[in-house]
């Protein structure tokens, strides 16, 4: 996926909900030396798993992070691309239960803290298997289904759609966003409508 959108040697990459890194790895490899991707997590077992990983790969351009529901936990303007993949619904979930307890939310916060870490022409793609996928499980909630109800938080934030893929017969959802108002950073690399 990271060739697709077009990552590049010395980009700077945050990896929201990062898991065992199925991503993360692959980014760190491709950013290179010069380049940097961190690995934003907040299961602190998770983090312990992806040190561990760093140790055994020498992958030493890949900071795990314990992170704050709610934050990127990067210094403004320090990223090319955040990469939110399955991870927005379980933050709709936590705002669920939130909500329940009378707490606010996070999911405004972690918006405005994407749109504060993004460099000018900076990228998030929020990916996820596809509300439309058969048999969905509920923990998969992806790109699609939170989207709708984010759209005005994204919108606010100045985000606005580049595009999207639909890989594995359109079971997977890739949506491609860019801040608004900045030039686009290498827009053929970018292949919209899937
Ligand atoms: C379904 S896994 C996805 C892992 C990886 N992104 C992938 O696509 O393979 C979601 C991960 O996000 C983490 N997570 C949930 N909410 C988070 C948040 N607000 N900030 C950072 N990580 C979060 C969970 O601990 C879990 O490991």
């Amino acid at each position: 996926m990271g060739a697709l959108l077009g990552i590049q040697p010395g980009d700077d990459i945050a990896d929201l909900g990062a898991g065992h890194g199925w991503f993360s790895f692959p980014f760190a490899r491709m950013v290179g030396s010069e380049g940097s991707v961190v690995a934003l997590e907040i299961e602190p077992a998770v983090i312990s798993l992806l040190e561990h990983q760093v140790r055994v790969t020498g992958q030493d351009n890949l900071r795990p992070v314990l992170s704050r529901p709610d934050s990127l936990m990067s210094e403004p303007g320090s990223l090319e691309w955040i990469f939110a993949a399955e991870v927005l619904g379980l933050v709709e979930g936590a705002d669920a239960r939130r909500a329940r307890r009378g707490e606010p939310p996070l999911a405004p916060a972690l918006f405005q803290d994407m749109r504060r870490s993004l460099a000018p022409g900076g990228t998030l793609v929020v990916s996820g298997v596809s509300p439309a996928f058969e048999n969905l499980p509920r923990y998969a909630s992806g790109a699609g289904r939170e989207l709708g109800l984010w759209r005005k938080m994204l919108d606010a934030e100045g985000f606005q759609q580049l595009g999207s893929l639909e890989p594995f017969n359109g079971d997977f959802e890739v949506q491609i966003f860019r801040l608004s108002g900045e030039p686009p950073r290498d827009e053929d690399s970018l292949r919209s409508g899937g």
